[in-house]
């Protein structure tokens, strides 16, 4: 079968690669077929590329091949990739996509177009990369109600704290080393603001509760306060920092949903997940805990993704899968920070008494190197606005929200 490839990045070119070098193990899974590249789009040139005779940088090349039933887009952000996959499923071509940005916006009209066409757009590598997690969520789990789901969603940031905890590296150079591994995006204020996980977080809530979440829904931290002081205070009573994507059900129309840097203690499944690996642990209410764990990011586990995809939509061009959410609303995310409570690390240039004075008695934390003026310590359960509250008049450096998963 015709496919073709938007976008010739890290993604689209391992997907370019895996089509090739997967061709027997590809065509068993498609009755024989093998996935033919006929077009790969991009705007750049590749001058030597052993595939240019495949470029184009005109999409109508694309869209007005009747013979092209799959399009795998992996060209990143909103436009023109939206315009692009709206055209292509009007055209009655299946897509999909590694594009959690597109998914997490435009995922709700994208979903009833190819309803509306009976075509398919699938996502599985927009969440976790090479991690099966969107079927299995969709499918697997159909018979649970979920409580909750808790997801170390972004490589580059899981691998450069691991780099602080585990080499006591400088975030800066932790940084570098996870571009220089391609881990992270163009612009990685995306990855350490949070922004990537936001996204991913959005394409789960959609799917685990059935109305769309957007981003703007969900309050986003990112790792770019966290120092290698904190790092140390967590590690004396056996912690890891982690940037997670939190999920909880409160009601039938409310959910919260949030992203921040979070304590997990070891012995959690999420606590030795380390580099570029992601895990996503989904509480179901019959089957417990579940957690799915594999790479996150990086051009070949993603392609797996993506191919995979490729491979469903090619058997499915006469039958639609169905994936997807309804509507949203505005409140259908709660603000988290007035209604879940939760302990929290908090560190702060006081003293213990004065600490003790507002939090009463709590559990101190130390590290070597400790300045004479500066404390750390483990609260009660709070809101974070109760914790905003009490902290109002001490000089705190760091606040840090800890998980009961
Ligand atoms: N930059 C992303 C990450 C790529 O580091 O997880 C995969 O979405």
């Amino acid at each position: 079968m015709k496919v073709a490839v938007m976008g010739y990045g890290t993604v689209g070119s391992g997907v370019v690669e895996v089509i090739e070098s997967h061709r027997a193990v590809i065509s068993k899974r498609t009755d024989g077929e093998p996935l033919e590249v006929a077009h790969i789009l991009d705007l750049r040139d590749f001058p030597g590329d052993e595939r240019e005779a495949l470029f184009t940088k005109d999409f109508n090349d694309i869209l007005n091949d009747g013979e092209v039933k799959v399009v795998a887009e992996a060209m990143g952000g909103v436009n023109p990739a939206y315009d692009f996959t709206m055209k292509l499923l009007k055209a009655g071509k299946s897509v999909v996509t590694s594009n959690k940005e597109l998914v997490a916006q435009k995922g709700l009209e994208l979903l009833e177009t190819a309803k509306e066409y009976g075509v398919n757009y699938l996502f599985e590598a927009s969440v976790g990369g090479g991690i099966p997690i969107i079927r299995p969520m969709d499918q697997c789990l159909a018979a649970n109600n979920i409580e909750g789901i808790a997801g170390i969603l972004n490589g580059t940031t899981n691998f450069i704290l691991t780099r602080m905890i585990e080499d006591k590296m400088e975030f800066s150079k932790a940084l570098k080393l996870a571009q220089e591994n391609g881990y992270a995006e163009q612009d990685p204020t995306a990855d350490i603001e949070g922004f990537d996980a936001c996204r991913k977080v959005c394409i789960l809530a959609s799917l685990a509760f059935g109305k769309h979440v957007y981003p703007n829904q969900v309050e986003t931290e990112g790792i770019t306060n966290i120092t290698r002081e904190d790092v140390s205070y967590i590690a004396s009573i056996n912690g890891v920092i982690k940037l997670l994507g939190q999920i909880k059900y409160i009601s039938e129309d409310k959910i919260a949903a949030f992203v921040s840097p979070a304590v997990v203690f070891n012995g959690s499944q999420l606590a030795s997940v380390n580099d570029v690996f992601n895990a996503i642990l989904v509480r179901g209410d019959a089957v417990g805990d579940v957690c799915f764990y594999g790479r996150g990011a990086g051009k070949l586990p993603t392609a797996s993704a993506v191919v995979a995809d490729m491979v469903d939509a090619a058997k499915h061009t006469e039958r639609r899968k169905i994936f997807g959410w309804g509507a949203g609303s505005e409140d259908y995310v709660v603000d988290y920070k007035t209604t879940i409570s939760m302990p929290f690390y908090v560190r702060a240039k006081s003293s213990v008494g004065a600490i003790k004075s507002v939090f009463g008695e709590v559990k101190f934390l130390s590290r070597y190197g400790q300045p004479a003026d500066e404390v750390a310590f483990i609260t009660d359960k709070m809101t974070e606005n109760e914790l905003k509250n009490k902290l109002e008049g001490i000089k705190f450096i760091n606040t840090i929200k800890i998980t009961d998963y």
